[in-house]
Order: structure tokens, then C-alpha cells, then sequence
């Protein structure tokens, strides 16, 4: 069983017709390359599978469960994560935080009424996950704001992963990084490949999508119109399905 299947999802805005009917499935331990032009409908899938646009037709599970008409906290809950393309960081505050952002564990007084924000379990659990990733950073108490672009790409992703999720959703994590920033961001994705976590990589960069992808699919005019393993392909024939040569 997969992790995640959608089936006949469509999704309009006004008489803007988006999605199309699409269908996916994603495993776990599997990553997954989406691509398709601009415009294509790319980003509004992924929300469609987060819960922060609602779907017309089709429908979306979940391990199983049918998870269409859920709010996207309770998709959260379940094991969905997405990296949004603009990080979603807080610059001014330190990586540790940046980790918690929003899910701040809390501290109880008297052991009662949850109230404090539990600064030292949030450094304690943010540098674990960032030597278990084997993240390089200087601290964990610079603000993200100081970080390369690279290095708070790695954040977001540990961020994502602190809460166990199933399944990743990345847009286009790679796309303004140096050359050796996308190496650990690529090494960070078969890292979680590895211990079993659903990947979905949105990218217009093909190298990377080859590098990192065992399977990818093309996206046009929000409809999927290649599934294809990578290697049984290449990517000159990604590109002519990107650019509509299949008609
Ligand atoms: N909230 C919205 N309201 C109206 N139209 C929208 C909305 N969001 C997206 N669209 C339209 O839906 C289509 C698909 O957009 P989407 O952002 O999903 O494409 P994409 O494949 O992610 O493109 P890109 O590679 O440029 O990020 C576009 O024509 C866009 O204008
Ligand atoms: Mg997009």
C-alpha cells in the first residue's frame, strides 16, 4: 500500500480549471520528482495534499485512511509535512527555535497548567536533530537569519523532520543554492529516503530531480501526463513531456 494516493483530484479557482483529474501515488522510502512548467499546477497539488486549499473532486488517503475533507492540522498530525519554497523561517531568531517554530513544547508549572516554553528541551532536541543530520552550522543560538541559503534550507528540513513526518513535501529546495549547498541538501533527502520517509521534490532542476529521484512525474496543464522511473529515462525525454512534444 502506498503512503499517499490521490485519485481523480481536481481543483478549479473560479473558471480556472487547475487540476485536472490527477492521480499519484508516493511510498515510503521513495522520492518522488515533480516537474512540469510554470503554471502547471505544481504547487497547487502539493496544497491539495496538505489541506490548505480543498479539493472539487477526487480523493486523497493517507496510510489508508481518507483524508480529503481533513483540515491540514489534522493532515499535519498524521504525517504530513511541507517545506514551502520561502523557508516560512523566523530570521531574527535563533536555529533552535526556528526548529520549534510554532509546535514549542511547554513547560508545566507545578507540574499543572502548561505554560512556559521549554527553551532548554527545544536546544537540547534542536541540536540533536541537527547532529543526527549532521547539519553545519556554527550554533544552534545564531539567528537563521545569519545562515547561508543553503544552511537554512537544512533548517527547514530539520524542522520538517523533528516531528517524525511520513511524508515530505519540498518546493524547489535546491533552487537557490551554490553547488555544494545542493550536495547536502541532496545527501539530507536520501538520508530520509533511507529511514523510510515519503518524498515529494518539486524542482525545475533537472540534474537534481535525476540525482535524487527514483521516480518522476510530469505535471502539464494540472494533469499528470508522465510517470516515469528514472532509469528508464533521460531527461531530454522529461523535458519534451514538460514542454507538451507528446502532445
Ligand atoms: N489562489 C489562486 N487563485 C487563482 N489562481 C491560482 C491560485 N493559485 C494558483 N493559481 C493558478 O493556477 C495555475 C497553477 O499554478 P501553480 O502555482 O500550481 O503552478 P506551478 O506548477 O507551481 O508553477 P511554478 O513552477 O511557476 O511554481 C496558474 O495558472 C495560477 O495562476
Ligand atoms: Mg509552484
Amino acid at each position: 500500500m502506498s503512503t499517499l494516493e490521490l485519485s481523480g483530484v481536481e481543483k478549479s479557482f473560479g473558471a480556472v480549471q487547475v487540476l485536472n483529474g490527477v492521480d499519484l501515488s508516493v511510498s515510503g522510502g521513495e522520492v518522488v520528482g515533480l516537474v512540469g512548467d510554470n503554471g502547471a499546477g505544481k504547487s497547487t497539488l502539493m496544497k491539495a495534499i496538505t489541506g490548505v486549499y480543498s479539493t472539487d473532486k477526487g480523493r486523497i488517503t493517507f496510510d489508508g485512511i481518507d483524508i480529503t475533507n481533513l483540515d491540514p492540522g489534522k493532515r499535519r498530525e498524521m504525517g504530513i509535512e511541507m517545506i514551502y519554497q520561502d523557508l516560512a523561517l523566523a530570521p531574527q531568531q535563533d536555529v533552535a527555535n526556528n526548529i520549534f517554530l510554532g509546535r514549542e513544547p511547554t513547560k508545566r508549572l507545578l507540574g499543572l497548567i502548561p505554560c512556559f516554553v521549554d527553551k532548554s528541551r527545544i536546544d537540547v532536541e534542536a541540536q540533536e536533530m541537527i547532529d543526527r543530520l549532521g547539519v553545519q552550522i556554527p550554533s544552534i543560538h545564531i539567528p537563521v537569519g545569519m545562515l547561508s541559503g543553503g544552511q537554512q534550507q537544512t533548517i527547514a528540513i530539520a524542522r520538517a523532520l523533528t516531528f517524525k513526518p511520513k511524508l515530505v513535501i519540498m518546493d524547489e529546495p535546491t533552487a537557490a543554492l551554490a553547488v555544494r549547498e545542493v550536495e547536502s541538501v541532496l545527501n539530507l533527502i536520501e538520508q530520509m529516503r533511507s529511514e523510510g520517509i515519503a518524498t515529494i521534490l518539486i524542482s525545475h532542476r533537472l540534474n537534481d530531480v535525476f540525482a535524487a529521484c527514483g521516480r518522476i512525474v510530469v505535471l502539464r496543464r494540472g494533469n499528470v501526463i508522465a510517470d516515469l522511473k528514472r532509469d528508464e529515462t533521460d531527461m531530454s525525454e522529461v523535458v519534451s513531456y514538460i514542454v507538451g512534444a507528446h502532445g
